[in-house]
């Protein structure tokens, strides 16, 4: 029996930057991951494959839209979708055989095979079990089933199966108006798909700053991707190589149909947190399933700590990741910090969408005296000459102190941009100190700047 001070499960990027970081700190680590490859969700079937395929249906809608108006003309390219899926398995392979460096050169075990927790401080991994003086869950999550709909992930697919569809279809349906669908309806709709977005609220991306919900509802209509808003999806029949996917309205109870190549479901995720043994263990779960963890991501039980999707919190890589470092460092003996209060929140598509901290929906809530610095993008030279000038930025700062409470950015690079913001929170900076610092000319993040300044005496270039 092997024996560790630390055995993450899952490696995830909550799971595997919990097991480097834990290594780091001196304390003899192993990470269990069934997959073949490390990295998780994030890495196999999440943010890096989609990354790449955004990037390169980018590429297309550049070449086809806007080279010739530089001057650039030419044979446009045609899509060779195999080429395209083999670009994004070489992406996946290169960024998981990179985890797969740093463990070694951390000397991290990769014990190979799935999970689960017979008992505190021992860990199973297929015959075998280990001793852990500490275990952190970091098992992520999976997407949510909808009733009425059976996955095939060939026409009916989730994000997984929707990386890697044996052709473009002509037509695809994408359930849900939120990150996934937007993200990798863009992607076919960039492709030539006529894709219909299906909501079942009013309004797309759910939680989001009002405003740039408006905005970026126009952008993705104008880039080709319809919406059906206010309708409940039912159900999903296949038949052949067809599938009619039939909704209600909210409104009044109407039925309506629309016919599918491929539909994408993308209606949520949940924690996976399958075949732990949690519940013989005795770990406290929430009513939505997530592992019920305390301010240190202690769970219920003794030496069991859990992390990431699998427990509360926003299902995003990076929160997952900070909390892997901070319970590393609890484990330590050192005192581990995540700042709920700053994690941005990314849209990948064109332009970014990029939102930390609260929303002016938030504050009035709140009853918060606030104010509001917004800048358009069109006032920004360099986003003008890249065709790129489509949306703002708005920073929110208290009415009195003028301390930055949130930021919102619909635009070229915004996902870049947000954490120039984030840091100024961190800080707990005033909207004055970022109008103050002086940013380069020409970039983007001069619209930063100048919607800071909006939040004073008014930015110079609108
Ligand atoms: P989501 O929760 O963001 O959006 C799901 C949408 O489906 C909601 O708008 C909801 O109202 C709608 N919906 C639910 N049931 C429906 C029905 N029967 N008919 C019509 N619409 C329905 O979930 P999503 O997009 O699946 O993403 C899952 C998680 O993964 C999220 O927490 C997201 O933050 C994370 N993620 C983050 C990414 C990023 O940071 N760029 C990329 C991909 C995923």
């Amino acid at each position: 029996m092997a024996s560790y001070d630390v055995i993450v499960i899952g490696s995830g990027p909550g799971g595997y930057v919990c097991a480097i970081r834990c290594a780091q700190l001196g304390l003899k680590t192993a990470c269990v991951e069934g997959r073949e490859t490390l990295g998780g969700t994030c890495l196999n079937v999440g943010c890096i494959p989609s990354k790449a395929l955004l990037h390169a249906t980018h590429m297309l809608h550049e070449a086809e839209h806007n080279f010739s108006k530089m001057g650039l003309k030419g044979k446009s390219p045609s899509v060779d979708w195999k080429q395209m899926l083999a670009y994004k398995q070489e992406t996946i392979e290169t960024n998981t055989k990179g985890i797969e460096f740093l463990f070694k050169k951390n000397k991290i075990d990769w014990l190979k095979g799935w999970g689960s927790i017979p008992q505190a401080g021992r860990v199973k991994v297929g015959d075998e079990v280990h001793e852990a003086k500490n275990i952190v869950i970091a098992t992520g999550s999976e997407s949510s089933a909808l009733p009425g709909v059976e996955v095939d992930e060939k026409i009916v697919v989730t994000s997984t199966g929707a990386l890697e569809l044996a052709s473009v279809p002509k037509k695809m349906v994408v359930i849900g108006a939120g990150v996934i669908g937007l993200e990798l309806g863009s992607v076919y709709a960039r492709l030539g798909a006529e894709v219909t977005v299906v909501e079942y609220l009013d309004a797309i991306t759910p939680g989001m700053d009002a405003e740039v919900q408006k905005t970026f509802q126009r952008t993705l209509k104008k880039q080709g991707l319809s919406f059906v808003m206010g309708a409940a999806v039912q159900g999903v029949e296949v038949k052949g190589k067809k599938a009619s996917v039939r909704y209600k309205s909210r409104k009044d109870d109407s039925e309506a149909t629309l016919d599918a190549d491929a539909v994408l479901v993308a209606t949520g995720r949940r924690p996976f947190t399958d075949g732990l043994g949690l519940e013989d263990l005795g770990v406290a779960l929430t009513a939505r399933g997530q592992v019920k963890t305390d301010a240190h991501w202690a769970t219920s039980v003794r030496d069991i700590y859990a992390i990431g999707d699998a427990i509360e919190g926003p299902m995003l890589a990076h929160k997952a990741e900070d909390e892997g470092m901070a319970v590393a460092e609890v484990l330590a003996g050192k005192a581990g910090h995540v700042n709920y209060g700053v994690i941005p929140g990314v849209i990948y598509t064109h332009p970014e969408v990029a939102t930390v901290g609260l929303t002016e929906e938030q504050l009035k809530a709140e009853g918060r005296a606030y104010k509001a610095g917004k800048f358009s993008f069109m006032g920004n030279g360099r986003a003008k000459a890249n065709f790129a000038a489509d949306g703002f930025v708005k920073i929110l700062a208290d009415k009195t102190t003028d301390r930055i409470l949130g930021a919102h950015i619909i635009g070229p690079m915004a996902g870049d941009l947000i954490h120039e913001i984030c840091v100024a929170m961190e800080f707990g900076a005033a909207a004055q100190d970022l109008a103050m610092t002086c940013h380069a000319h020409p970039t983007y993040s001069e619209a930063v700047r100048e919607a800071a300044l909006a939040c004073g005496d008014g930015a110079i270039h609108s």
